[in-house]
C-alpha cells in the first residue's frame, strides 16, 4: 500500500510501504519518500525483497535519479538488507550512523563511497535552498548508533524502531486510533529492544521540542494527534533493556 501523508505545493511526503514482507518471514517494515521540487529522499528502504514492489510504487511519483539521499536509521537488515541495489540503481548517497559504516560492506555493497557516515549529534542534511531535513540522534534505541528523520515542512517525524508495533495487532487501519489498546502491540518490543528509560527520556527530550503532526515508525501504524503525546508518556515511564536486566 501507497499513502501521501502530506502534499502541498512542491512538497511530498508518501507512505510506500506498510507493513510489507517478502514473504512470512520477514518482519513487516514500513518505508517511506520525501519529494522537495524534484528531489526524492527514501527512508529504510527495507531488504532486498521489497525492491521491485517499492521501485513501481515510487516511479508513480518520481524518477530513479532523482533520488538524491537514502536515509538509513540503524544498521538492522530490515533497514539496509536491499541497500546494494539501490545504490546500484540511484546516484544517492547513503546516510547512516558513522558507528555503522564499515559493517555496511557486509551486505555485499559496492559503492561504499557513497555511504555516509552521520555524527553522533546528528546534522542537517541540506536538500535544496533552504530546505533540509534534521538527522536527529536517538541512540540505544534500539541501536547504538540510531538516527531519527525530521521534515520541518510536513511536520513527520520517522522514529525508526521507536513506535514500532507488529501488525496485525489491534484495530487500526493506518494511525493508532486507541492508543491504550494499541500499547500492547508494543510493549513487549520495546521492553526487550530499547537499551534503558533513560535513554528514552534523553530522546523525549529532545523532540518534544519539535512541532510534529505525525510520527512514522519503521513498523506498525502511525501516530497523530492525541497518540502522540500518549506515546511520549508511555515511553517516559517505560522501564526497559538494561533497566529490567
Ligand atoms: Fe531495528
Ligand atoms: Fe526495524
Amino acid at each position: 500500500m501507497d499513502k501521501i501523508l502530506f502534499d502541498e505545493r512542491n512538497h511530498k511526503y508518501i507512505l510506500i510501504g506498510f507493513a510489507e514482507s517478502k514473504d512470512e518471514q520477514g518482519i513487516p517494515s514500513n518505508q517511506y519518500l520525501i519529494i522537495h521540487k524534484k528531489k526524492s529522499i527514501l527512508i529504510d528502504p527495507g531488504g532486498f525483497g521489497l525492491f521491485p514492489i517499492l521501485l513501481s510504487r515510487l516511479l508513480k511519483y518520481t524518477k530513479l535519479q532523482n533520488i538524491k539521499a537514502i536515509i538509513l536509521s540503524h544498521q538492522d537488515p530490515d533497514v539496509c538488507g536491499g541497500l546494494n541495489i539501490w545504490l546500484e540503481m540511484t546516484e544517492a548517497e547513503a546516510y547512516i550512523s558513522r558507528l555503522w559504516l564499515r559493517f555496511l560492506p557486509h551486505y555485499d555493497i559496492k559503492k561504499v563511497d557513497r555511504i555516509i557516515g552521520t555524527p553522533d549529534e546528528g546534522m542537517d542534511l541540506h536538500i535544496d535552498g533552504k530546505f533540509h531535513l534534521k538527522l536527529i540522534p536517538a541512540h540505544f534505541l534500539h541501536s547504538p548508533g540510531q538516527i531519527n528523520v525530521y521534515d520541518p515542512v510536513s511536520k513527520i517525524l520517522f522514529t525508526g524502531d521507536i513506535g514500532a508495533g507488529m501488525l496485525p495487532c489491534s484495530e487500526n487501519s493506518l494511525f493508532v486510533e486507541d492508543f491504550e489498546r494499541y500499547k500492547g502491540c508494543i510493549d513487549g518490543f520495546h521492553k526487550r529492544y530499547m537499551a534503558s528509560n533513560e535513554a528514552l527520556r534523553k530522546w523525549i527530550s529532545t523532540v518534544e521540542k519539535l512541532e510534529i503532526d505525525i510520527i512514522a515508525p519503521q513498523h506498525g501504524y502511525l501516530y497523530k494527534g492525541e497518540s502522540i503525546n500518549k506515546l511520549f508518556e508511555y515511553l517516559y515511564q517505560l522501564k526497559c533493556g538494561i533497566d529490567l536486566l
